[in-house]
């Protein structure tokens, strides 16, 4: 494929401006089929889209963004043939990522075949930017010989501790779990990670969790890594990260602060920002486990009950089937019911970041996903923690020792916790320190993405290592 115009015809600058206007390269973006990873690949093609490449958006089948008013100038494709909802439910999120990376080789080489056949003078594909759990298009873009770029949601620690676990001796990991004793100590050259923060999986065994880990960690011939996160967040785990590449690594996030790109899977219930209105400022705690988290029902009766008798109002997302065998919220008792209708507000999926902003709000129980995270601190609203799987927990043990604006809910969960942990936040002077020190990181976080801050330089050096010879050629 040719280079850029600047190599080939070296024009003055006038020209050179005028080639510029013209010249649309085209980024193709491959986004995992789950709303955590879909949420910042598309605040990423809003953002590149804003420095002038046309964006087209490679999705399976499962789980599609539809070409909305927001995305009116973005072209969608779908691979043939991918995995469906029913194969999720069948599979379990690891066998289907695995499966899923298995089946889309040959069709991903199609489509991107077909778009490279398609594409016109003035809008090549540039590059394939894919999220790290899609390394089935490494392939494609090394027939092509196209530059791809490894796209990670996550943190720069989270990714780290996938690069320690993909090395490891899968049996005496497993033991070491196992022992009790072991889970409160510090995992070597991790600080501050216990045993018991690292992500591993509630989604399958160890063995398949530690192959896909050692997949997403191999960045292969990438040219890059782009990753949703800040130097203000974790600068050493970045500095540690880009030792460890061979590869530059690009700290471009929170991307939801730098480009906005509404992309909600599921129908937002928008009732509850009106029952927000009628709440006391910061008086609301605010429930969501993102969406794949899951809750024992015994768990949501400690909860239900806790947040009760905390005797604060709380707006409780819960997604349906999230709390099982239950269909919605019929494993919650009666009397529950009355009083959620007295103090509560319940919704099967809210308009997180509106709640989030929303004055009324004064604290977020979250499963600390890593969207969850940076979003919560962008608003400056302390947490509550109570992960479930992989990434969470690290995300949850940083809130808590590192930036100090969470505390985390460990162990059983009993209603007298909940209603100690909910009033800590929400009426106690801890809550206030936590929240003044969440104010602190999310002015910091605002100014990276401003002009002259780390991340937005980051992207900016992204977007100019787009239009070098090296880049090209790698
Ligand atoms: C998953 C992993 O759990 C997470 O740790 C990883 O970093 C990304 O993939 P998920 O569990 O869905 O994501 O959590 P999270 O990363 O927090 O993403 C959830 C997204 O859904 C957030 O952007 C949040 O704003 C949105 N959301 C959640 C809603 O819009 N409404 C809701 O009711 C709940």
């Amino acid at each position: 494929m040719s280079l850029d115009l600047h190599i080939r015809f070296r024009p003055d600058q006038g020209e050179r401006m005028e080639e510029e206007k013209r010249v649309k390269r085209r980024i193709v973006l491959v986004p995992v089929p789950a709303q955590g990873h879909v949420t910042p690949i598309m605040q990423l093609g809003k953002a590149l889209h804003s420095k002038g490449f046309s964006i087209t958006v490679v999705q399976t089948q499962y789980n599609r963004v539809t070409s909305s008013k927001d995305f009116s100038d973005f072209h969608f494709l779908t691979i043939p043939g991918s995995l469906t909802e029913s194969d999720l439910k069948n599979l379990g999120p690891l066998q289907f990522l695995m499966k899923l990376n298995q089946i889309c080789e040959a069709t991903f080489k199609q489509c991107l075949g077909q778009l490279l056949k398609e594409q016109g003078d003035h809008d090549e594909v540039v590059c394939v930017v894919y999220d790290e759990y899609m390394h089935f298009s490494k392939a494609a873009a090394i027939e092509f010989q196209i530059p791809s770029v490894v796209f990670s949601t996550t943190s720069a620690t989270a990714f780290l501790c996938r690069s320690v676990l993909a090395k490891v001796n899968a049996e005496k990991f497993l033991i070491d779990m196992k022992d009790v004793e072991m889970q409160d100590k510090l995992f070597p050259g991790l600080h501050p990670l216990r045993y018991k923060d690292l992500p591993t999986s509630a989604f399958g065994p160890i063995e398949s969790m530690l192959r896909v880990y050692s997949e997403t960690v191999n960045t292969g011939t990438a040219s890059a890594v782009i990753i949703n996160s800040a130097s203000c967040l974790e600068s050493l785990s970045l500095a540690r990260l880009q030792q460890e590449l061979q590869v530059p690594v690009y700290p471009i996030g929170p991307l939801h602060i730098a480009a906005s790109a509404p992309s909600s899977l599921l129908e937002e219930d928008r009732s509850c920002i009106e029952w927000l209105n009628m709440q006391k400022p910061r008086s609301v705690i605010y429930i969501s486990l993102g969406s794949l988290a899951l809750m024992e029902t015994k768990d949501a009766l400690e909860m239900a009950w806790g947040l009760s008798n905390s005797n604060q109002p709380f707006l409780w997302v819960i997604r349906p089937g999230s709390i099982p065998p239950s269909e919605w919220t019929e494993s919650l008792p009666e009397e529950f019911s009355k009083l959620v209708s007295e103090r509560g507000y319940i919704v099967k999926w809210a308009p997180q970041m509106e709640v989030l902003r929303h004055p009324a709000v004064g604290g977020f129980w979250s499963h600390c996903g890593w969207n969850s995270t940076l979003e919560s601190i962008g608003e400056g609203v302390p947490m509550i923690c109570r992960p479930f799987t992989g990434d969470q927990k690290v995300n949850a043990r940083y809130l808590e020792s590192t930036w100090r604006n969470g505390v985390q809910m460990e162990g059983e969960l009993e209603k007298e916790a909940v209603e100690r942990a909910v009033k800590r936040l929400l009426v106690d002077e801890v809550g206030a320190e936590m929240r003044k020190s969440v104010v602190d990181l999310k002015e910091k976080l605002e100014a990276s993405v401003k002009s002259g801050g780390s991340s937005c330089s980051s992207l900016d050096n992204f977007v100019n290592s787009l239009k070098t010879k090296n880049f090209m050629q790698q």
